[in-house]
């Protein structure tokens, strides 16, 4: 049990948050595919992170780390091997996807397995474009869920043009991935712009992609080269909790140092200033191909708003944080076409209802797809339990934090992702 006290005062000076999550997947994917090595800095040495850097250990790739600095030295796009035992992606989405993509086109065969979330969570929108690609890959109930099993490739993915029922930078990724390995170009189609790590870390190492639209082209690549350097941006899906948390305490002015802010993440800043947020860009500057800004808060009222369509998947992992903030604004707040998060690490629609209403009673519906959240209820103390995941593990934290503090069953799934979260808190 945790137990989070009410902060009685608002958020000052500087605060650091760790290094990117998606980018630092992408980071070790990649230099996995290299001949010369990449050190990665500010990489995020959380739970999620390093199932990718054991699965490409398992691949034969040769990974060192010590801290958040990793050096990676590939073998080529052609020189990954038979993992000897089942790969495990643990909690990871990212992992799992990502790397069906990479080693559906693979002369060798790949069994992936993961924790009790990921074995529930959806991977048919994953093998369904990869087996017309040429993929065999096989799947417990009918094809859905882990294990899964990748058949040694018969022959080269075939290129496609496939368009996506879902807007999901793992899905994209995965086939932008195994669109590197077929024998003509490949073509996804998403229905609004989710992120574009894959695709900007794509080019960044000399593989050819052309954009139109929604439409994203990858051509087949001989080899990759690697940088010498990648330097990961902070991650503004844990920026979130101090940007929501300053915002909502009276008496705050923080500046959270180094926050990636790619255009294709930032929809969180366009909701929270839409709501009164005051929010300021500092020391904007480009990095690897990814922007990155200090962001300076200093704390608001806050006004109920609508939002929905194409802007969800830039904020997607920051629904939880921004219902934190809509409770503690003037009027209601109505989030449409989110029904995405009913398959994330656990289903976050559910949790939010039945957990965060134990904080403020009938603040919180949800419908299908949506999310309504009636703000400025009353707010309690109450014993929460986050479902291990650590999204909600620190919403409710932060929610705790500016009401009258709360108690989770469990704090350490912020490992996943967080894992100095509650020593930031403190
Ligand atoms: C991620 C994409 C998102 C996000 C996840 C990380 C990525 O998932 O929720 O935390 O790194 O590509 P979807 O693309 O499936 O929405």
């Amino acid at each position: 049990m945790k137990k989070i006290l009410t902060l009685k005062r608002g958020l000052r000076g500087m605060l650091e948050i760790p290094g990117d999550k998606s980018v630092s997947h992408r980071s070790i994917m990649l230099s996995s595919l290299g001949t010369t090595p990449v050190e990665v800095t500010n990489f995020l040495a959380g739970a999620d992170c390093l199932s990718t850097v054991a699965c490409m250990k398992a691949l034969g790739v040769t990974i060192e780390r010590a801290g958040d600095t990793v050096s990676i030295t590939g073998n080529g796009l052609h020189g990954l091997r038979e993992p000897e035992n089942v790969l495990d992606a643990g909690n990871s989405g990212t992992t799992l996807r990502l790397l069906m993509g990479l080693l559906a086109p693979q002369k060798f065969l790949t069994t992936f397995t993961g924790d009790d979330s990921l074995r529930k969570r959806p991977m048919a929108r994953v093998i369904k474009p990869l087996t017309e690609m040429g993929a065999s890959i096989v799947g417990r109930n009918a094809n859905r869920n882990l294990p899964i099993t990748l058949l040694p490739a018969a022959s080269n993915m075939r290129g496609i043009t496939y368009e996506m029922p879902v807007a999901s930078a793992q899905v994209k990724s995965a086939i932008l991935l195994a669109g590197l390995y077929a024998d003509a170009p490949t073509t996804v189609i998403e229905p609004a712009p989710s992120r574009d790590h894959t695709e900007k870390m794509l080019e960044a190492f000399g593989a050819r992609l052309e954009r139109s639209g929604n439409a994203i082209t990858i051509f087949p690549a001989e080899k990759l080269t690697a940088p010498e350097k990648i330097s990961v941006p902070g991650d503004i899906s844990s920026a979130a909790y101090w940007l929501v948390l300053a915002t909502i305490l009276n008496g705050s002015d923080v500046t959270i140092k180094n926050v990636g802010v790619n255009e294709t993440r930032t929809g969180i800043l366009d909701v929270l200033k839409s709501m009164g947020a005051t929010i300021e860009l500092l020391n904007e500057r480009t990095s690897g191909g990814e922007r990155a800004a200090d962001l300076r808060v200093i704390s608001s009222n806050l006004r109920g708003v609508e939002f929905g369509g194409a802007i969800i998947p830039r904020l997607i992992d920051e629904i939880p944080a921004l219902a934190v903030a809509a409770a503690f604004a003037e009027g209601t707040t109505i989030i449409r076409d989110v029904a995405e998060l009913r398959v994330k690490e656990t289903d976050r629609l559910a949790a939010i209802v039945n957990e965060f209403n134990k904080i403020s009673p009938a603040a919180f519906e949800a419908t299908d797809d949506s999310l309504i959240v009636h703000g400025g209820r009353e707010k309690f103390f109450a014993e929460c339990k986050t479902r291990a995941d650590h999204r909600m593990a620190m919403s409710l934290a932060i929610f705790g934090a500016a009401a009258q503090g709360v108690a989770l069953d469990d704090d350490a799934c912020v490992e996943i992702s967080y894992p100095n979260f509650f020593d930031g808190l403190a």
